[in-house]
């Protein structure tokens, strides 16, 4: 069973990358195959909004997200990483969100168990922002509550989360977490 991470954050050495990497560490413990894609990495642009996606058999944009979503819909659980940013998640993020658009449109089949949120922010806003990426996992991805998995936590300065041994060990209590719902999976599901 595999778990893909996704940060959204523009900072590699930032605390949302550094805590996502906590999860996936315990999640490897426990014996799961993981994976992690920094959206800054990639070529990802925002949806058009055509919405003509069902009469294409590919996005019209010609970057990484086809390659991420793919990898996306055979993960077995996900997390999605991100900073609050102006109460909500960042802009990478929420272009990555919108190009699930195509999957929407094609009616393509997932076979996701679990998700895991985790969001970081400097002092307000994070509920709106696990508000948002919760619809997304839950409406879009079909994953019930009880097994979505969730992290929040305050941190400013790039890192300064490595501190925080509270937050740590809840990140590698949400790999554990998401590692122990993986294991009593019976059969993918398809929406
Ligand atoms: C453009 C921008 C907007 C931000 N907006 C918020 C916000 O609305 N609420 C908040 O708590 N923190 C906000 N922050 C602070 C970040 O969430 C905080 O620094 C976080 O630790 C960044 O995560 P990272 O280190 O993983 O990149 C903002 C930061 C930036 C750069």
């Amino acid at each position: 069973m595999k778990i893909l991470a996704i940060v959204g954050s523009p900072r590699p050495k930032g605390n949302t990358n550094y805590l996502v990497d906590q999860a996936l560490k315990e999640a490897a413990a426990r014996g799961l195959e993981t994976e992690k894609i920094i959206l800054t990495q990639y070529r990802v642009n925002p949806c058009d909004g055509h919405e003509k996606c069902a009469s294409f058999s590919a996005c019209k944009h010609d970057d990484d997200v086809p390659m991420i979503l793919d990898k996306f819909i055979n993960a077995d659980g996900i997390i999605l990483g991100s900073p609050v940013y102006y109460y909500n998640m960042t802009a990478q993020m929420k272009a990555f969100v919108d190009r699930n658009y195509f999957l929407y449109t094609h009616g393509i089949p997932k076979k996701m168990f679990c998700a895991g949120l985790i969001i970081i922010g400097g002092g307000a806003g994070l509920e709106h922002a696990f508000r948002a990426l919760r619809r997304f996992v839950k409406l879009s991805k079909n994953i019930p509550d009880d097994r979505i998995v969730t992290l929040m936590g305050y941190a400013s300065k790039p890192g300064e989360v490595k501190n925080d041994q509270a937050l740590v060990e809840e990140a590698r209590k949400l790999g554990g977490r998401m590692a122990d719902i993986l294991s009593s999976a019976q059969s993918p599901k398809s929406v």
